[in-house]
């Protein structure tokens, strides 16, 4: 037993717990996830799982989404860059309301499956159904020969190593990052973006692992905020734009981890029901970094004030204004917004994490729930 103590800890690589090790594994995972495709310095990207189909891609009538969970998010996020890039109109749907209800799929079409584990049983029939109807999929996958790798036509994996904490982390951040090389791929292709906007995202997408080893320099600041909030009842979580998708990202880990109740939502859509729970118990976290949303979020953030609600914001490194409203205050290095969610979601598992430590939990294996969910 002693042994299978000393093993554990060697897997864990001197931290605590699986889940905090691969937090701070995304610098390298991100890094993984560009290499051999993104070349900056010559202004070139490749991808060698979609060349034959970059084409196909290009010329879509539309692109869904399907996915679960935390890759349902990384869809999200997908779907701003894309119809910003690609000028495709793409929706996002989740995989087991997708197939369930007889959606309208025909040739011409594109399904984008994102899975971590690539096993997930309605992600997979999903596809499955689309293909039998002429569509072409695409499979974003993590575990290499999975099921959903095999039963699409094309695809990337995303390089991120084995994720063993059951609250995905590092899998995230690799999904948006090989999300946004599709993207730029296909755009290249169907000659929607210019050259030196390419040159500039491929600039932007390339530093993101160094701004993400700065986020995570953050750690001790977040441990003290998560003792200050830990025993809230309920959190809410609002961001804006492509910083959405990660407010949602943000509650659903605390959720997983801390078993606390939590809502995510955008921001200017909370005057129509959450800020009927706001006052002085409540948490907001406001992902608020820079971006063509800011002054939005920033009246946001005066509504919330206005009804004594906390808020914890993470706002971008010169930001004067917010950090003047924010009761605690999260600052991550700046970033294009199409490449923001994976910066700024750094702080917000590290949020959960520390919360679901200090209650006491077992966070690499939360109540309930399931590493990859195989059944329907
Ligand atoms: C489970 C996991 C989540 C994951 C979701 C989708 O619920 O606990 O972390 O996001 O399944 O899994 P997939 O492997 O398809 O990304």
């Amino acid at each position: 037993q002693k042994l299978d103590i000393e093993l554990a800890a060697i897997e864990k690589g001197g931290y605590d717990h699986f889940m905090l090790k691969e937090i701070f594994e995304q610098p390298q995972t991100i890094f993984d996830s560009l290499r051999g495709r993104l070349d900056a310095k010559n202004g070139t990207l490749t991808l060698g799982g979609i060349r034959e189909y970059a084409e196909v891609l290009s010329n879509a009538n539309r692109i869904v989404i399907v996915a679960c969970g935390t890759s349902w998010h990384a869809g999200l996020v997908a779907e701003y860059i894309i119809e910003e890039v690609c000028r495709i109109p793409v929706e996002v749907e989740y995989a087991s309301e997708f197939r369930y209800r007889n959606p309208v799929i025909g040739q011409g079409d594109v399904i984008i499956a994102v899975s971590q584990s690539g096993e997930t049983a309605d992600t997979l029939v999903a596809i499955e159904a689309a293909k039998e109807k002429g569509a072409i999929i695409l499979g974003i996958c993590n575990v290499v020969g999975s099921s959903i790798a095999r039963a699409s036509h094309a695809g990337a994996y995303t390089h991120a190593g084995p994720e063993i904490g059951v609250a995905s982390t590092k899998a995230f951040t690799a999904q948006l990052a090989v999300l946004t090389l599709v993207a730029l791929k296909v755009a290249t292709e169907k000659g929607s973006i210019n050259e030196q906007r390419f040159q500039y995202l491929l600039n932007e997408l390339e530093a993101v692992p160094e701004k993400v080893a700065t986020a995570l320099q953050l750690n001790d600041q977040i441990k003290a905020i998560a003792e200050k909030y830990k025993d809230a009842r309920d959190f809410l979580y609002l961001g804006r734009g492509y910083n959405f998708p990660v407010a949602l990202e943000g509650a659903l880990k605390l959720k997983e981890i801390s078993y606390i109740h939590a809502e995510g939502y955008p921001a200017a859509e909370m005057k129509h029901g959450p800020i009927a729970l706001v006052d002085e118990n409540l948490p907001v976290v406001f992902v608020a970094t820079k971006d063509s949303y800011y002054e939005k979020i920033v009246s946001n953030i005066q509504e919330i004030k206005a009804r004594k609600g906390k808020v914890i914001a993470i706002v971008t490194e010169g930001d004067e204004t917010i950090p003047a409203m924010a009761d605690d205050v999260i600052v991550v290095p700046e970033a294009d917004e199409l490449v923001a969610p994976m910066i700024s979601v750094i702080p917000l598992q590290l949020l959960a994490y520390y919360i679901g430590v200090l209650k006491g939990f077992d966070v690499d294996k939360p109540r309930n729930l399931a590493k990859s969910v195989t059944v329907e």
